[in-house]
């Protein structure tokens, strides 16, 4: 396929903030044209968690293998790609150098433009890959290991924060949790697959803040109160397998609770009329099932398929052609990564 013979415009996506190496093409006229995740998890699961020197030297390895299979998947060559777009941030700094340097280069010897896309953008713009018509202004979900965040889009860049974790991520309380259950990482997926067997009404955990006003999250007391029941169960020689399935369970509907009441919370405040989720959480089958019940009430809720509710490069590619059609380009050489990157500090496009 020759760029000529397509004439439109085609963004390769690099997304390596942290575990995942994410490669993809997204096509303004074709859609997503081909896409591969290599994930780390082999590589970390020693360690219970994320290494970050160990996920640079893994990016390193698999970014250009990656990128070459990507190419040859959609069945173009590199030339044809139009624009380069890769993570700045926020993610692990390291990882983050790889994969932009990667980009910033490549675009470069392509004589490309280069787009330096917020990680958590890429999440909160995925929901329109697959539903195009959603209705502006919408309400957004971004549930991952580091982000807990209820977001009023207005259209892209114009974001107002309407609540975040005042502590752990909905993430990072599910990974803490399956740790101390002892079920491994990464532990959403470990916690909702043991929950299948479990029973969520066994032990009543606490839907938190639920009880006070605002779309504010806080997720640690919830880790603890699993803890402490475990604990419990253990002096008693209760803990089993039934046990910690029934706990896995009971905690996955507290977090699930709680997300879609404040989710609703957030859509009456707003007076949206629809609702998106995005990131590693919104993976989670029950978290999908329940707030796609809130459509009874007349809302339209989107979520992406699960593989692009984790990271990926589809939705940073997807997030740059969305700014590239706004004219928005790098046009320096400088290649710059922000670990640290609040959402609230990019960019609006008209
Ligand atoms: O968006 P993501 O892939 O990476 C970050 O940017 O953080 O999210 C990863 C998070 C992890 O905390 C992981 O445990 C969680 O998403 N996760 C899930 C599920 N799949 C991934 N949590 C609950 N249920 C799942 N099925
Ligand atoms: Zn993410």
């Amino acid at each position: 396929m020759s760029r000529e013979k397509g004439n439109q415009v085609r963004v390769l996506g690099i997304e390596t903030s942290c575990d995942e190496t994410g490669i993809a093409i997204y096509s303004q006229r074709d859609g997503l044209m081909a896409h591969r995740v290599h994930s780390q998890i082999d590589v970390h699961a020693h360690y219970g968690g994320v290494v970050p020197e160990l996920a640079s030297r893994d990016h390193v390895r698999y970014l250009r293998p990656l990128v070459d299979e990507t190419v040859a998947a959609s069945g173009l060559d590199l030339v044809d790609i139009d624009a380069v777009a890769y993570t700045t941030g926020p993610g692990l700094l390291g990882a983050l150098l790889v994969g932009a340097t990667f980009g910033k280069a490549l675009a470069f010897s392509l004589d490309r433009p280069a787009l330096g896309i917020h990680h958590m953008e890429g999440h909160l713009l995925a929901p329109l890959m697959e539903t195009p018509d959603l209705q502006i202004p919408f309400v957004a979900l971004l549930v991952s290991g580091g982000h807990s965040q209820l977001i009023l889009v207005r259209g892209i860049g114009d974001y107002q924060l309407l609540g975040t974790t005042l502590d752990d991520a909905a993430g990072e309380a599910f990974d803490k949790t399956a740790k101390l259950l002892e079920l491994g990482y990464p532990g959403g997926p470990k916690i909702a697959a043991l929950a299948d067997h479990g029973d969520a009404t066994r032990f009543r955990f606490a839907r938190p803040m639920t009880d006070r006003p605002g779309c504010d999250f806080s997720f640690s007391g919830l880790k603890t109160q699993v803890l402490t029941e475990a604990r419990r169960l253990v002096k008693t020689n209760q803990l089993d397998e039934q046990a910690k399935a029934d706990l896995a369970a009971s905690f996955q509907q507290a977090v699930v609770d709680t997300l879609v009441i404040k989710c609703e919370r957030a859509v009456a405040e707003t007076g949206a009329r629809a609702l998106v989720m995005s990131g590693g959480v919104s993976a989670n089958r029950l978290l999908r099932q329940t707030l796609k019940s809130l459509e009874t009430s007349g809302i339209q809720v989107a979520y992406p398929a699960p593989e692009f509710c984790t990271d990926n490069g589809a939705m940073i590619a997807f997030a740059g052609l969305m700014r590239l059609s706004h004219g928005q380009i790098d046009p320096t050489l400088a290649m710059t990564i922000r670990p640290r990157w609040p959402l609230s500090e990019l960019p609006k496009v008209s």
